[in-house]
Parts: C-alpha cells; sequence; structure tokens
C-alpha cells in the first residue's frame, strides 16, 4: 500500500523546499483545508433540510437553518480571521472588503478572495459543487490599514490558488505556482490524501462545456465555434457550476465557454474570486485561459471586486483552435444579430 500524504503533510514539505518561507503562506493554506472540512460536512447534510428545516426556517432543535452559500461564508472568514496570517478578505458573498485585526501581534500579508460556493443553484437538486478561492499579497504597508486597491491586482500577482469540490468525493486542488496538485478528503480519517500528483491537463480533449441554450444570443464566431465542436462530434457536458465543469477539463481535458450575452455583456462570472484563481491553477497545469475577446484572463486589470469577465478555459489546444475562429469570425459582420 502506498504511504499516505495528507495535505498538511505536503503543505510543510513543500514549505521546507523553500528556504525562505515563512509558514504563513503554509498555515493560510492550512485554514482553508479546515473550512473546507466544515463546509463539506454541512454541505454533504443538504438533502437533510427538508427533515431538519428549510434554510432560512428553525429545524426540529429549534435551530436557524442558514442558507449554504452564508453558512460556507462565514466559515471561511472564521477560519481565517483567527488565524492571523490573512490581513483582509473579499467573497462573492460580500459586498465590500473585510479587514481583520491582528491577532497576537502578527502583521499579516496576505489577503484572500473567495467564491464560498459556486454554483449553490445545484445544491437543491443534489449536484456538485465548489469554493474557489485566491491568496494575493498585500500592497501596502502592513503597519497601515487595508484598502481597496490592495485587492486590485492582476490575476498573474497570484501567490496561490485552489479550489474545492464537493462532488461524488471532495477534492482540494491548489497550486503555489509550481504545479498543481489535488487531495482527496478521506472521511474515514478526516484528511485530505494527495490523490492527483502534479496535475496536467491534456493539451486536447473530447467536450466541450458551455451553456448552449444561450447559443442564439451568442456572437457569430461563438455560434461558429458551438457549430465546429458539434460537426466535430464532441460531446457536451455542463454542469452549472464552473468548479465542476473546470475540475472535469482539468482531468480529462476540454474547453470551458462564458462568453458575453445580451444580458450579460462583460459575460457572468467574476474575475477577481472565479475567473482568477482558476485560470491561474489551469496555467500551471499546462491548460490556457483567455476572453471570448482573446485576451489572456490572468493579464486583465482589475478595478472592481466584483468585476465580471468572459472566458474560454481549458486544454490548450483547444483554447488556441478557439482563437482561431474568434479571429476568423469576428472580423465579418453579423447580420442576424
Ligand atoms: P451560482 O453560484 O449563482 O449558481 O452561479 C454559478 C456560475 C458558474 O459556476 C456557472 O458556470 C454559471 O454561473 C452558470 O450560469 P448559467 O446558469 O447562466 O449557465
Amino acid at each position: 500500500m502506498n504511504r499516505i500524504v495528507t495535505l498538511d503533510e505536503f503543505i510543510l514539505r513543500t514549505q521546507k523546499e523553500i528556504s525562505s518561507a515563512t509558514g504563513e503562506l503554509s498555515a493560510l493554506l492550512r485554514d482553508i483545508g479546515v473550512a473546507a472540512k466544515i463546509v463539506n460536512r454541512e454541505v454533504n447534510k443538504a438533502g437533510l433540510v427538508n427533515i431538519l428545516g428549510v434554510a432560512g426556517s428553525e429545524n426540529t432543535h429549534g435551530e436557524t437553518v442558514q442558507k449554504l452559500d452564508l453558512y460556507a461564508n462565514e466559515k471561511l472568514i472564521d477560519c481565517l480571521k483567527n488565524s492571523g496570517e490573512c490581513a483582509a478578505v473579499a467573497s462573492e458573498e460580500l459586498e465590500d472588503f473585510i479587514s481583520f485585526p491582528n491577532v497576537k501581534g502578527k502583521k499579516a500579508k496576505y489577503l484572500v478572495v473567495f467564491d464560498p460556493l459556486d454554483g449553490s443553484s445545484n445544491i437543491d437538486v443534489n449536484v456538485s459543487v465548489g469554493t474557489i478561492f485566491g491568496i494575493y499579497r498585500r500592497k501596502s504597508k502592513t503597519t497601515g490599514p487595508i484598502s481597496m486597491d490592495d485587492f486590485m491586482q492582476k490575476g498573474s500577482d497570484l501567490v496561490a490558488a485552489g479550489y474545492v469540490l464537493y462532488g461524488t468525493s471532495t477534492i482540494l486542488v491548489y497550486t503555489t505556482g509550481n504545479g498543481v496538485n489535488g487531495f482527496t478528503l478521506d472521511p474515514s480519517i478526516g484528511e485530505f490524501c494527495l490523490s492527483h500528483r502534479d496535475v496536467k491537463i491534456p493539451p486536447s480533449g473530447k467536450q466541450y462545456s458551455v451553456n448552449q441554450g444561450y447559443y442564439l444570443k451568442f456572437d457569430l464566431e461563438m455560434r461558429r465555434y458551438i457549430d465546429y465542436c458539434s460537426d466535430s462530434n464532441m460531446g457536451l457536458r455542463y454542469i452549472g457550476s464552473m468548479v465542476s465543469d473546470v475540475h472535469r477539463i482539468i482531468c480529462n481535458g476540454g474547453i470551458f465557454l462564458y462568453p458575453n450575452t445580451r444580458k450579460y455583456p462583460q459575460g457572468k462570472l467574476r474575475l477577481l474570486y472565479e475567473c482568477n484563481p482558476l485560470s491561474f491553477i489551469v496555467e500551471q497545469a499546462g491548460g490556457q485561459a483567455i476572453t471570448c475577446q482573446l485576451e489572456r484572463i490572468l493579464d486583465l486589470d482589475v478595478n472592481h471586486l466584483h468585476q465580471r469577465a468572459t472566458i474560454a478555459i481549458g486544454s490548450s489546444d483547444m483554447v488556441k483552435e478557439f482563437q482561431e475562429f474568434v479571429e476568423k469570425y469576428s472580423a465579418i459582420p453579423s447580420f442576424s444579430n
């Protein structure tokens, strides 16, 4: 039997390989691992809310049942606030960022951005959801207050990023810019165990992932590319939770698209805590991530915490091919829009 390597052990081992490492980032990653286990426990019980009480109501024990995305948000904040390694957080569930007071005199130098429960509309129907996170070093001095400017960093400034997929198994995947590794939660011992070492995305795949229901709302070049995928006998897979769709693509190869539509002219997905962390991971695994206007996601300026972006992400050959379609067809005026 192979020796089990837990997430904590792996983080510590990796830290020791970097002579300048202070252990602060390691501690932060471990805190996120703890929060993920707590959220996982609640996600697994989601089907019981009908028995124990509906979100917003009281369960049979007289406890208020919270919506899971708010619960996940709260747990992540709690774990990060108490660690002393995190100076501030921004989340999909928060209008503004939250700064944390110093813990035991430590001057925290990291910021964490996250989507606590991506694809949360899937919860009610027992389909996979996930947590996405990104870690930045603060730009301002650790002696002063955090400002909005600290969060306005490009994806290429990310120090670490990861996601947790609450699927048939729960898996935590992360990178610190030196490859991607995945850890599957073994519920019997309550530990994330290394299961996917040095993950690499196949350069091509047989599936594409897009909400094809919006076909008529997409630009011409997007429709031509989707026609091409369909004509090439590629399979269409779309879960409606970006983490789940991107995880499948990381494992099997493929491409995920969320283009601009009439309803979302800038795209729907959020740059800071959805597109950037997943793009960092995908690039680290050998894939590519660009907007549907062909800019590299990680190079985009961030001007707003909740800024949206279009995205094409996945296997490198497929993203390149997508790019060729956009270049070819976006030059042709569309008469059907
Ligand atoms: P939410 O967390 O509000 O359910 O949004 C999920 C996101 C993303 O994860 C998914 O890929 C996309 O929105 C789905 O949007 P459509 O339903 O428009 O396809």
